[in-house]
C-alpha cells in the first residue's frame, strides 16, 4: 500500500450540478483526478487533485509523436453502498503492455492500485447507482517531455479521470464490414490501447456514419475477409447455437469483456468458439437464416447487440430473437460486476 499520497480536495463539489438520471456517456467528470509525474528516471509521489487542465510545454511530444495510452474501467456501487471494480488488474498490466510497446515506463502496480482505490474513496458519491450507470474510469498515460527529435520522451504523466456515465450507444447499432481501410496491422499496435489507434478509425468510422451506419466492423487488413473487431469493442457473432469471436492477435485488443464473457458462456451452456471468422460465412449464414445475433463487447459497451450489418452494398438485418443470447450474457455478467450474484471466477474487486 502506498502511503504518500498527497491530497488536495476541491474547495467545493461540482456534484449538485449533475443529474444523475440522465447521464451521458464519458462527458460529465468527477471533483478530482489522480496524476504521477515520471522525471529523472522515476515515478514521482501520487497526487489527488481538483480534476482541472493540465499544462503542457508546446514541444511535449504527446503533440508530436503521439505517445499516449489509456485504460477504460468502471466503478460499480450496489444497493448497501459498497464499491466495486471488476478484473481492475488485468487493466494495468494491460496498461503496461501498451506501455512497453509505445516506449512508455511501466507504471507500478501500487500506484495504479491504491491510487486508484483512494480516488474512488474520495469521489465515492459520484458513482452511480441507476441501473445501466456505472462511473467510467479513464486511466492514462502520456509524454510530457519535450523536444522535436523523433524520439521517446524523458518524461511522462500518469492521469486517472472518472466519469459517471450512462450507455455508449442509444439502442442498438447497425454496422458497416469494412472493405478498404483497416485499424491495425501485423507488427503494428493495434493489440495496445494507444490514442492513435482510435485517430485512425475516426475517418473511416465517419464515412461509415455518412452512410447510416453507427460502427465499422474492422476486417484483417491483408485480405479483409476476416472479421476482427467492432468499432471500439471485439466482436460476438452467433451461428445457430455456436457463439464465436476471433482469437486475439498484434491486431486485436485482448479485451476484458470478451474472456470474461467466453468463460461465462461456457459455463452457461453455451458453446462457444474462438477462431477466424470469415465475412463470406456470415454473409452466408446471413442468407440462410443462420446467423442468429452479433454484439460487440467492452467495458465501455458492456455488449452492444448488432441490428443489421452492410456489406458491399447490401444491407442485412438480423433476426429478433425472444431471448438472445447477448440479454442473458450482458445480465450474467453485469450481475456479476454490481453485487447482484455470486461471483465464482473472484473477478470482483471490493473498495
Ligand atoms: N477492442 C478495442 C479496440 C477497444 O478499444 C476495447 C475497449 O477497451 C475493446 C476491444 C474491449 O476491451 P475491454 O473489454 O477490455 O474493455
Ligand atoms: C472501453 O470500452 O472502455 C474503451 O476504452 C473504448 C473507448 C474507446 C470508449
Amino acid at each position: 500500500m502506498i502511503s504518500n499520497i498527497e491530497i488536495q480536495r476541491i474547495e467545493k463539489s461540482k456534484i449538485d450540478s449533475v443529474d444523475f438520471n440522465n447521464l451521458p456517456f464519458g462527458s460529465v467528470y468527477s471533483d478530482h483526478m489522480l496524476t504521477c509525474d515520471f522525471k529523472e528516471g522515476k515515478w514521482q509521489s501520487p497526487k489527488i487533485e481538483p480534476f482541472a487542465p493540465i499544462a503542457l510545454d508546446p514541444s511535449a511530444k504527446i503533440f508530436h509523436y503521439g505517445q499516449s495510452i489509456f485504460e477504460g474501467m468502471k466503478a460499480y456501487k450496489d444497493t448497501k453502498g459498497n464499491m466495486m471494480l471488476f478484473r481492475p488488474l488485468e487493466n494495468c498490466n494491460r496498461l503496461n503492455k501498451s506501455a512497453e510497446r509505445l516506449v512508455i515506463p511501466q507504471i507500478p502496480e501500487d500506484i495504479f492500485m491504491d491510487g486508484l482505490k483512494k480516488l474512488l474513496e474520495i469521489d465515492s458519491s459520484w458513482i452511480p447507482t441507476n441501473d445501466g450507470s456505472s462511473l467510467y474510469i479513464r486511466p492514462f498515460m502520456f509524454a510530457t517531455g519535450n523536444g522535436f527529435h523523433a524520439s521517446p520522451a524523458d518524461a511522462y504523466k500518469f492521469v486517472i479521470c472518472t466519469a459517471p456515465s450512462g450507455a455508449y450507444f442509444a439502442g442498438k447499432i447497425k454496422v458497416l464490414i469494412e472493405e478498404k481501410y483497416a485499424r491495425a496491422a501485423n507488427g503494428g499496435v493495434g493489440y495496445a490501447k494507444a490514442g492513435g489507434n482510435y485517430a485512425a478509425q475516426f475517418y473511416p468510422t465517419q464515412l461509415a456514419i455518412e452512410k447510416g451506419y453507427n460502427q465499422v466492423i474492422w476486417t484483417d487488413d491483408n485480405t479483409h475477409q476476416f472479421i476482427e473487431e467492432a468499432g471500439a469493442m471485439n466482436i460476438f457473432v452467433r451461428i445457430n447455437d455456436t457463439l464465436i469471436t476471433s482469437p486475439t492477435s498484434d491486431r486485436i485488443l485482448d479485451g476484458i469483456t470478451r474472456k470474461s464473457i467466453l468463460q461465462i458462456a461456457a459455463d452457461n451452456g453455451i458453446k462457444t468458439e474462438v477462431r477466424k471468422i470469415s465475412v463470406g460465412e456470415v454473409v452466408e449464414a446471413a442468407k440462410n437464416g443462420n446467423l442468429k445475433e452479433m454484439f460487440g463487447a467492452g467495458t465501455a459497451a458492456v455488449i452492444s447487440p448488432i441490428a443489421g450489418f452492410g456489406y458491399q452494398e447490401n444491407d442485412f438485418d438480423l433476426p429478433e430473437l425472444e431471448n438472445p443470447y447477448a440479454q442473458k450474457l450482458k445480465k450474467l455478467i453485469t450481475d456479476i460486476q454490481t453485487n447482484k450474484a455470486e461471483d465464482p471466477y473472484g473477478w470482483r474487486v471490493m473498495v
